[in-house]
């Protein structure tokens, strides 16, 4: 057995306050699905406070501390060896450089590290999780906004397909995109083209493939309406943060994203079907729109099952006054 010091990023304390700690054991504990350890609690060492584990046997072997390395609020890791803190590297999955995923600033953004832990307990529950280091995956954020989910799902070296009602944000999103690959001279093609169903307009999908073979697809549409244009089980993980129900700065949403569940009942059996066998539904809300039971339901109801047990039933957290953000994980049946 060896003993390991985690120190949490100090971001983490900014995006959730007094639950950063929290938050990132429930992570840890959805990780335990790939890597053996043993959550310790925490610790203060020399006036820092860490999050502490132990290995079951031995150390943590390459493949753990590459798993782990993922973790959304890691910063540096540290092996016990008596009182003193030995650092371990950490290697995430980093397929592009940091501003892809920092650049973009709007009102409404989800913060970039909860898209990251909301990817990540996404994919450790879904049948690739062993994979996941490994395989080009395909991501969809079926109420993509701005990009968030779709630039972390390219930095993981995944596809990445969004589906966002407001044509404002899909332009926004498309016209960052060209403009980092074209800045960092990374080779790609892009373009939009009008998707038409019986003469009728029905979305705008904008396609990008990278270099090295990555796409990115976006539809400007409506989430509920998506077997238009796609096809049943295209994605192996489906990662969302819902509309709050609120406001977001000068921005009010349109109608459509002050009535979340509403959204949710019409557009939950659609996402199911697009997502493959085996394949996982994260989603955020905020739960003074709809309790947690509800949401639940809604999932059940399209023939999900619920994730429940270490971690995945322990992510509630205060965003603001007017939102408490909640989290819940469903997997499609394998076969
Ligand atoms: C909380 S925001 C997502 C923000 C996104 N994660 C980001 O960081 O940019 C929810 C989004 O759902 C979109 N939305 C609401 N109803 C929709 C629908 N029926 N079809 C597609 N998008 C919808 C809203 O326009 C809003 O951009």
């Amino acid at each position: 057995m060896t003993s390991y010091a985690l120190l949490l990023a100090p971001s983490a304390n900014r995006v959730y306050a007094e639950a950063a700690p929290r938050l990132a054991r429930a992570e840890l504990a959805a990780f335990g699905r790939v890597v053996d350890v043993k959550d310790t609690g925490g610790q203060t060492l020399g006036g820092v406070e860490y999050l502490t584990f132990d290995t079951l046997d031995g150390d943590l072997t390459e493949r753990d501390i590459a798993h782990l390395s993922n973790l959304s609020a890691a910063y540096a890791l540290f092996a016990r060896v008596g009182d003193l803190l030995r650092p371990v590297p950490l290697h995430p999955l980093q397929h592009f450089d940091d501003d892809l995923i920092t650049i973009p600033k709007y009102a409404g953004k989800t913060n970039e590290q909860f898209t990251r832990l909301l990817l990540n307990i996404t994919l450790l529950a879904s049948a690739n999780a062993p994979a996941m280091l490994a395989k080009r995956l395909t991501v969809l954020d079926p109420l993509c906004g701005r990009g968030t989910t779709l630039n972390q799902a390219l930095m993981y070296g995944y596809d990445a397909i969004g589906i966002e009602l407001d044509g404002k944000d899909v332009d926004a999103y498309s016209a960052f995109l060209r403009t980092y690959l074209r800045r960092k001279r990374l080779k790609h093609t892009a373009g939009t083209t009008p998707v038409r169903r019986e003469k009728r307009l029905v979305a705008r999908r904008f396609e990008a493939t990278l270099g090295g073979g990555q796409r990115v697809l976006t539809f400007a549409g409506d989430t509920a309406q998506a077997r238009l244009f796609l096809r049943p089980g295209c994605a192996d993980v489906l990662v969302t943060d819902l509309p709050y129900g609120v406001a977001h700065g000068s921005r009010a949403g349109g109608a459509q994203s002050r009535r979340p569940l509403e959204v949710l009942a019409r557009a939950v059996p659609v996402w199911a079907e697009l997502l493959r066998p085996g394949g996982a539904l994260g989603m955020s809300w905020n739960t003074h729109v709809a309790g947690r039971e509800l949401v639940a339901e809604v999932l059940t109801g399209a023939g999900l099952t619920v994730v429940t047990g270490p971690g995945y039933e322990d992510m509630s957290h205060w965003v603001d006054q007017a939102i408490e953000r909640d989290v819940l994980v469903a997997t499609q049946p394998a076969v």
